[in-house]
């Protein structure tokens, strides 16, 4: 096998036992967080953000140093840090996979964090659903704690309720705050009025977990690593119908080829790929044979792909875009949180069009309101969830339509 997974978020993955701090300091743990604390703030942020150029692994692809520098530069004196695993995303479960094989890496993320913005709270968000992340999380606080490592920091980890919209931001803090969550307008942005109206910088974990070994290792050593524009490495999150399924981390000028039929395998024997949904279940599809793009963020976006949390779900010949596209719009309808009214109306009437396609019994009316509704959500819903509930389906209709057509009424 040529292609190799290059780790940093994952670098202590299967080496280090994760409930014991003493194995993450034997592998350097919280040097970086030492070293960070001898940097003066600015130049910290500064070198985050300029020259390592570290961007947002949760599906934005935000400049990271960018957001701290935001948050330090706000005015008032409390400030948050807040990491984001609420990892709602379908077939996105590479948080979850760094915590259970190493919480400290992300902690260590949090606190230089805090350090360079001077934060004093700092909010772990964990799905419910996580329990064994949450369990984790919470006895390697309790040791770095006894080890004195957070210092002034008053460091804790939320259950979140479970709930895909929770994983936004301003509804994240809303749901942080005890309210429903609900996005907000922004701006203000979290980094001016973030949890309980203070400056607070909202990352995902692999975000936070990439931060120690830039500190550690350097600038320089990172901005070459991939993708110039998106550099470093991403974890993709592999699903389906592939012989090894799992969470791979690789450079960002790799391939989704590389991802695919190096690292995953490929399909399932006797089987072909047919279709690939990149990014998540709000991205749409690419076709079996046009997997030889690149990864990076930028690249994909010109293409009119996306990288999202970098799930990739690989579907193959025997796969009916319909049902995939009618668990997908079931999924939105039943996350929407109902604030507004293009995706709360939206959804409800996609599933009724959807089901129709399923039982064989849809018209062209209904295909024209599946394809209506792509544009008016994709326009007018107040959050990204509503604006990219039928991204999927907009796409597999242009990639496969034969799916939809032979379903429909003649
Ligand atoms: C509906 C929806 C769900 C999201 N879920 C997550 C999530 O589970 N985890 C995450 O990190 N970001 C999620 N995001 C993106 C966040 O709003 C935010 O951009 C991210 O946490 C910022 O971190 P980053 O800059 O480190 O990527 C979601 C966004 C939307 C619109």
């Amino acid at each position: 096998m040529s292609v190799q997974e290059t780790r940093i978020a994952l670098r202590n993955a299967g080496r280090i036992n994760p409930e014991s701090i003493d194995d993450y300091i034997n592998a350097g743990g919280f040097e970086a967080l030492a070293r960070a604390k001898q940097t003066e703030r600015d130049r910290l942020i500064e070198d985050v953000e300029n020259a390592s150029k570290l961007r947002g692994r949760g599906g934005a692809g935000f400049n990271t140093g960018f957001k701290w520098s935001g948050a330090r530069s706000s005015e008032g004196k409390e400030k948050y840090i807040v990491c984001n695993c609420d990892e709602g995303e379908p077939g996105t479960f590479k948080d979850r996979y760094i915590i259970e094989n190493d919480p400290f890496t992300v902690i260590e993320g949090i606190l230089i964090a805090a350090y360079a913005v001077e934060a004093s709270d700092a909010i772990i968000y964990v799905r419910g659903e996580y329990e064994k992340p949450i369990g984790l999380l919470r006895g390697a606080i309790a040791q770095a704690e006894e080890r004195g490592l957070t210092g002034n920091v008053n460091l804790r980890v939320y259950a979140g309720a479970g709930s895909y919209v929770c994983g936004e931001e301003t509804a994240l803090l809303s749901s942080i705050e005890g309210g429903r969550a609900e996005p907000r307008l922004k701006p203000p942005f979290p980094t001016d009025k973030g949890a309980f109206g203070k400056p607070t910088v909202v990352n995902n974990v692999e975000t936070f977990s990439n931060v120690p070994m830039i500190v550690l290792n350097g600038t320089d050593w990172f901005s070459n690593i991939g993708n110039p524009d998106y550099p470093g490495t991403k974890i993709f999150s592999v699903s389906g119908d592939v012989k090894k399924a799992g969470c791979y981390e690789l450079a960002t000028d790799a391939t989704l080829a590389d991802v695919i039929l190096e690292l995953a395998g490929g399909a399932t024997d006797g089987h072909t790929i047919k279709a690939i949904q990149l990014g998540g279940s709000s991205c749409g599809y690419i076709r079996g044979n046009d997997i030889d793009i690149s990864v990076a963020f930028d690249s994909l976006r010109k293409a009119g792909k996306s990288l999202g949390s970098g799930a990739v779900l690989v579907l193959d010949e025997t796969r009916d875009m319909v049902l995939q596209i009618q668990q997908i719009l079931h999924f939105f309808a039943h996350e929407s949180c109902g604030k507004c009214t293009p995706c709360r109306e939206g959804l409800y009437q996609a599933c009724k069009r959807i089901d129709r396609f399923v039982e064989g019994t849809a018209s062209r009316d209904d295909l024209d309101m599946l394809l209506a509704l792509s544009d008016l959500m994709a326009s007018d819903c107040f959050c990204p969830l509503g604006q990219g509930a039928l991204t999927a389906f907009s796409s597999a209709f242009e990639l496969f339509p034969e799916d939809f057509e032979q379903r429909m009424v003649k």
